[in-house]
């Protein structure tokens, strides 16, 4: 969020009389990965993490409080919400109720813009999207840092999304109480030199439904693979150089960090029993096409996330280039060109 942003809470209704809320958010796509959590109840991650927050395919999330309603009452993009997208958004209405000492059920529209099965972390702009416009509908603290560690509880991802650009999520301490590890986990900006000036080229490859959650594979992985622990170690390290590659406006240093962390993951998947394996053969096609455009002068590097689609980072003045590299690649794919976007924010309006 950004200062001028409007984040004072919206104090909720005591006499019974409804509060709506709108909030917006968009997704992010991490250059070092959040891939593994130490406490899944409290949405811990294993390691530290770091983002581009994108300028496209916005989530707005409105919501309602419904005074005397036994049930909360969710869409998603006009549908009743259903399954385990409906259980895990109660689920946080629950803790935010919790928080807030105030029990009335809420009515909560979401209309998300993201493709449908892009694989660009939807969870992410939703959860975001959901802890500010809940945070400000029940009167809870809305600071930057308390909706981060608010949007966690979500999504792990979400709590990036709170803010625009760059930003990283801290792991948080472990060994102490409940409350000390929640306080220590949250987002945060991270500084990019003013002429570092990135694109995202998103080729949905495959538009289908994951095969496996991302939450079951990480599950897996950490349980299962050998190569999760070294690759954990050296994600430490990426953290470090990706932080300094920003600071200076390197994109070549970016994009390689940004490469390595995500093949990395992919690798102690790989190596999960049973493996889990998101890469199809036009990803493969897609990963070809950016090494072919490296050798012709192009700095362009790939990420990965829990699907077959490929992110490619690249100078801003390259993008409409490497685009139509990648859709030679992945022919009759959809293509999509993002840059570093605003961070999570309520809409002026209608809120009381
Ligand atoms: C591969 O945040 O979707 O996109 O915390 O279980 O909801 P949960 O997982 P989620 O995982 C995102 C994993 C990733 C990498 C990343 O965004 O850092």
């Amino acid at each position: 969020m950004r200062s001028e942003q409007r984040t004072a809470p919206v104090r909720p209704s005591e006499d019974g009389e409804a509060v709506t809320v709108t909030a917006v958010a968009h997704p992010n796509i991490a250059l070092v990965k959040y891939w593994g959590k130490s406490d899944e109840r409290l949405f811990l991650p294993r390691t530290d993490s770091l983002s581009m927050t994108l300028d496209v395919f916005p989530t707005t999330t409105r919501v309602r409080l419904a005074p005397g309603a036994e049930h909360d009452t969710l869409t998603f993009n006009g549908a009743p919400a259903t399954g385990e997208a409906r259980r895990r958004i109660a689920g946080f209405l629950d803790l935010v109720r919790e928080r807030a000492a105030l029990g009335h059920r809420a009515v909560v529209d979401t209309e998300n813009t993201v493709p449908t099965g892009a694989g660009l972390a939807s969870s992410a702009s939703g959860f975001a999207a959901l802890a500010v416009a809940a945070a400000a509908a029940y009167g809870l603290a809305s600071d930057a840092t308390a909706l981060s560690r608010l949007a966690r509880r979500g999504s792990g991802s979400a709590s990036r999304s709170i803010f625009g650009a760059f930003a990283v999520w801290h792991a948080g301490v472990r060994g102490g109480t409940d409350e000390q590890a929640d306080l220590s986990s949250y987002a945060e900006p991270v500084h990019a030199a003013e002429r570092f000036d990135p694109a995202l080229v998103i080729a949905v490859v495959d538009a289908g439904p994951k095969a496996l959650s991302s939450r079951e594979a990480m599950r897996r992985t950490v349980d299962t693979s050998p190569l999760y622990e070294p690759w954990a170690r050296s994600s430490r390290a990426d953290l470090a150089d990706m932080r300094a590659a920003l600071g200076r406006g390197d994109l070549d240093a970016v994009g390689e960090v940004a490469e390595r962390n995500a093949l990395g993951m992919h690798a102690t998947m790989l190596a999960a029993r049973p493996a889990v394996r998101y890469m199809s053969p036009a990803s493969l096609s897609v990963l070809d096409a950016v090494l072919q455009l490296r050798r012709e002068g192009t700095a362009a590097y790939v990420t990965m996330d829990a699907g077959p689609n490929v992110k490619v980072l690249c100078r801003r003045a390259d993008a409409e280039r490497v685009a139509a590299a990648v859709r030679g690649a992945a022919p009759g794919r959809a293509v999509h060109i993002a840059g570093p976007g605003p961070g999570a924010r309520l809409l002026d309006g209608d809120a009381r």
